[in-house]
């Protein structure tokens, strides 16, 4: 445990407002055949060729869009690994298929390349409770303070902060800065900054922001679950309530929960993260079973029910779509002001600086 915890907890949140529930846009989304379904997936391989796109999705995206990724020489991956797959790759267009921070991320690292989404309405909680002027604002409160914000931002908030850090490399790059004597704002997930303050007890003010997919998870209902499987293994994402983390045998990002899945001896897992990951953990590990953390706890009700609603907004309509018109018409294409992006790329470089040392 760490010696000197010292965590200032600030109340800086902007309430969110229209948040989606994610069965009503998935009520919304066109249902396909299996024979259409095979049609439009071959016809979207067919287009990124030749198109000399490159599609780099996020293990939270639908089944069909990470095959296509898989299938087509693309990434399916956490976003550190979206953010430098992107970098690195020589296509001259990316489609990013997530949520639009990642979009944003890839623009940032890769100005030249053309990055186009199937949806730019697929927003985060993060990202929206967090505007700039507030969070520059916040900022300014704490002069003495290195800023690192989570990659769920927007490139202003990106352009404002001195790191931007996914949930991958979080925990050390908070230790490599606590080893220089630095004190740290975090933005703006209060739980994973709590998490990491807890870990590392480095010195830490928090925004208080938090995802709307991981905080329905219920430590009690978590608590009920593990009575009936006790033999499972607890994976997190740290974007979780305490409670939740607490009881956790293995808490990280995407990539670790889905590494964890595949190298633990457990036979079965309880998942607290978006469940569309199932795909790539059966894959991963075959024969396993991967039951979903529960969400409608006593007194509640689950709005996202373990799938976020925006990244539900990525299709194989809109991909489609996106690759057919979009590429002439410039829709769907992610723009970030130059000034902006070249403060944001200082921040955001760093992380992929720091992952290859
Ligand atoms: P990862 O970086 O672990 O993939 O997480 C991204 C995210 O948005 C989790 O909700
Ligand atoms: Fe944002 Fe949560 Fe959705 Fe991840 S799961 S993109 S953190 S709202």
């Amino acid at each position: 445990m760490p010696k000197n915890i010292a965590e200032k907890s600030v109340e800086f949140a902007v309430p969110l407002k229209g948040i989606p529930e994610t069965a009503v846009i998935q009520s919304n989304l066109p249902v396909y055949n299996a024979e259409q379904r095979d049609e439009k997936i071959a016809n979207i391989k067919r287009l990124l060729k030749r198109e000399n796109a490159v599609l780099v999705a996020h293990y939270y995206t639908n089944e069909d869009l990470q095959i296509i990724a898989e299938e087509t020489g693309g990434v399916v991956s956490d976003s550190l690994e979206m953010a430098r797959f992107g970098n690195n790759h020589p296509a001259t267009t990316l489609i990013v298929a997530g949520v639009r921070f990642m979009g944003e991320t890839a623009k940032i690292l890769s100005p030249e390349k053309r990055v186009l989404m199937p949806t730019l309405e697929a927003t985060c909680s993060l990202d929206l409770g967090c505007p700039a002027k507030e969070f520059s604002e916040f900022c300014d409160q704490y002069p003495n303070h290195e800023v690192v914000v989570y990659a769920n931002t927007s490139a202003e908030v990106k352009a404002r902060a001195d790191w931007v850090v996914t949930s991958s490399i979080a925990l050390k790059v908070v230790a490599h800065l606590m080893d220089q004597g630095k004190k740290i704002l975090w933005a703006p997930d209060k739980h994973l900054g709590h998490y990491i303050q807890k870990v590392t007890g480095a010195e830490m003010v928090l925004w208080q922001g938090a995802c709307i997919v991981h905080e329905e998870f219920k430590a009690r209902g978590l608590g009920e679950l593990i009575e009936k499987h006790p033999d499972a293994g607890i994976l997190v994402h740290p974007e979780s309530p305490a409670a939740v983390i607490d009881i956790a045998d293995v808490v990280g990002s995407t990539t670790t929960l889905i590494k964890a899945a595949k190298e633990l001896p457990h036979k079965e897992f309880i998942v607290a993260t978006d469940n569309r990951i199932f795909y790539k953990m059966k894959q991963e590990a075959p024969g396993k079973i991967f039951i979903e953390a529960p969400t409608a706890g006593e007194g509640a009700t689950c709005k996202s029910c373990a799938h976020c609603p925006w990244m539900a907004m990525n299709g194989l309509h809109n991909l489609e779509a996106v690759l057919e018109s979009g590429l002439k018409s410039g829709e769907n294409e992610i723009f970030v002001d130059e000034e902006i992006r070249q403060k944001a790329f200082r921040s955001t470089s760093r992380m992929l600086e720091f992952v290859a040392h």
